[in-house]
């Protein structure tokens, strides 16, 4: 294996998988042989099924001993436009597509992508470390996928401490409500561990991708930090930066870069992300930057050098490319590997086979929206479950699985029992589309105007102080 190799987890090419499962059923086979204990040998059987489900999506073939997979198969794991089968949901950093109205197949999705489920007693273990209620984004299932959090939570209660990292692509000056999901959460994270929190604004990359031009870039990350300020972080824990002004403000922070793009070769990012020979060769650097936060020492200010404290980060499932290839990386550089927890997406106004898009006005609910605008909104365009004549409704009821009113009201309204009775009430018929509606109205109404005001207190001085490069309120 050279220098540029993959190892680790996530298995990067077509023949490391094959070998991986050739592995996998030897071990299957042994442990039958040694007559194991039945949950270790099924536990290795569930292994070596996913590994087969992997090798067929990602060479489109089955998997069969004795049959290396040829050189040239296209990888098919997550490339835009490589995403094979008709009933596949389409799902990477730039597109979200399913034909399925109840939304994207997340568990499908765990299996395909190697993550792990967050599950009841994952929720329970952080309520029990935090001593918190969990937030209404885990009771829900809206945070659904992780890697290592348990690891992280092992390592809290013996007393050693973590950060988190997240981030947004500033792509212009309008976000809309999904964009807050990562940040309201993270919010909550950061309060309840009181843990130091670094948010990368990649003005580089939407650069790169979109047709803008530098300083429009960079004027929308600086916008958009207002809203994320707004969402409550503490200063004295909390640092904001702009990749045009960090990559070159920081010289470890560059150093990480060129260490990671020295161990991922072309073709594992063509392979991950779908590059093509014409993509330029901004992109095909990008995910090293993307990567670098997620290493302690990438901010010696907060972390005073040290590069073994371990990065926590929440995101959107379709950022996970991004951190496959990071963990597959980290310790073949000498750095511990980011554990991450993984949100659904916001569904677009009109159904849940996309995700809301600040680049379609109809699709959105955006923070500057006004309450007339809100309902306007939401009354003409919000995908409805519902019957189409109120006889039909009471007699048959609505359908909340497909619902985006119902849907946003999962986002936002705070009370279980109150949501589970709105729930029934759609459904049996009671309770009509209208009705449903007005709550989600006048949910969001004040949730926005709110925001609005705390946006309004956010002063340049106060972005200013947030993207300073300064120690934090935490000693390590
Ligand atoms: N690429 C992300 C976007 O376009 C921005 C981002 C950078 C990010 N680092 C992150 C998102 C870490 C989540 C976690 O929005």
């Amino acid at each position: 294996m050279t220098d540029c190799q993959a190892d680790g987890e996530g298995a990067n090419s077509p023949m490391e998988l094959y070998e991986k499962l050739n592995a996998q059923g030897e071990k299957v086979r042994s442990l039958k042989t040694a007559k194991a204990e039945k949950a270790e040998i099924d536990a290795a059987v569930q292994l070596l099924l996913k590994l087969k489900v992997d090798y067929k999506q990602m060479t489109g073939n089955d998997y069969k001993a004795g049959c290396p997979p040829s050189e040239n198969v296209v990888m098919s794991d997550n490339g835009p436009a490589a995403d094979g089968a008709d009933d596949e949901d389409t799902v990477d950093p730039w597109n979200v597509a399913t034909s399925n109205a109840k939304g994207v197949d997340y568990d499908k999705l765990i299996v395909r992508f190697g993550s792990s489920k967050i599950d009841q007693e994952l929720v329970d273990r952080i309520e029990k470390v935090s001593g918190q209620r969990p937030h209404r984004f885990l009771r829900r299932g809206i945070f659904f996928s992780h890697r290592d959090m348990h690891q992280v939570l092992d390592a809290y209660e013996k007393s050693k401490s973590f950060y988190l990292y997240t981030g947004r692509g500033p792509s212009s000056e309008a976000m809309h409500v999904g964009h807050l999901i990562p940040f309201i959460f993270t919010k909550w994270l950061q309060d309840v561990f009181d843990i130091p929190l670094v948010i990368q604004l990649t003005d580089d990359e939407k650069y790169l991708w979109k047709d803008l031009t530098l300083e429009e870039c960079r004027r929308f990350a600086v916008e958009n930090a207002k809203d994320i300020i707004a969402c409550g972080f503490d200063v004295n824990k909390t640092f904001i930066f702009s990749d045009l002004d960090y990559m070159g403000a920081s010289p470890e922070f560059y150093r990480n870069v060129v260490k990671i793009q020295k161990h991922v070769t072309f073709n594992q990012v063509k392979g991950i992300f779908g590059f093509t020979d014409s993509d330029c060769i901004g992109k095909i650097s990008f995910p090293a930057i993307q990567a670098a936060p997620s290493f302690s020492n990438s901010f010696p200010q907060i972390f005073g050098g040290k590069k073994d404290i371990q990065c926590l980060i929440p995101c959107a499932i379709d950022q996970d490319p991004y951190f496959r290839m990071t963990r597959d990386v980290a310790p073949r550089i000498g750095y511990p590997k980011p554990a991450l927890l993984h949100s659904t997406f916001f569904p677009a106004l009109q159904g849940a086979q996309t995700k809301m898009s600040a680049s379609d006005a109809n699709s959105s609910i955006f923070l500057t929206d006004t309450p007339k605008q809100i309902k306007n909104k939401v009354n003409k365009h919000a995908f409805s479950g519902g019957k189409d004549t109120v006889e039909e409704h009471r007699k048959y009821g609505g359908n909340a699985d497909v619902d985006v009113s119902f849907m946003y009201l999962t986002f936002f309204l705070e009370d279980d029992e109150q949501l589970e009775k709105i729930k029934q009430d759609y459904t049996s018929g009671a309770l009509l589309t209208g009705e449903l509606k007005k709550i989600l109205i006048e949910t969001l109404q004040p949730m926005i105007a709110q925001h609005q005001e705390r946006r309004k207190q956010v002063t340049d001085e106060m972005v200013q102080q947030f993207m300073t490069p300064r120690p934090l309120n935490f000693n390590f």
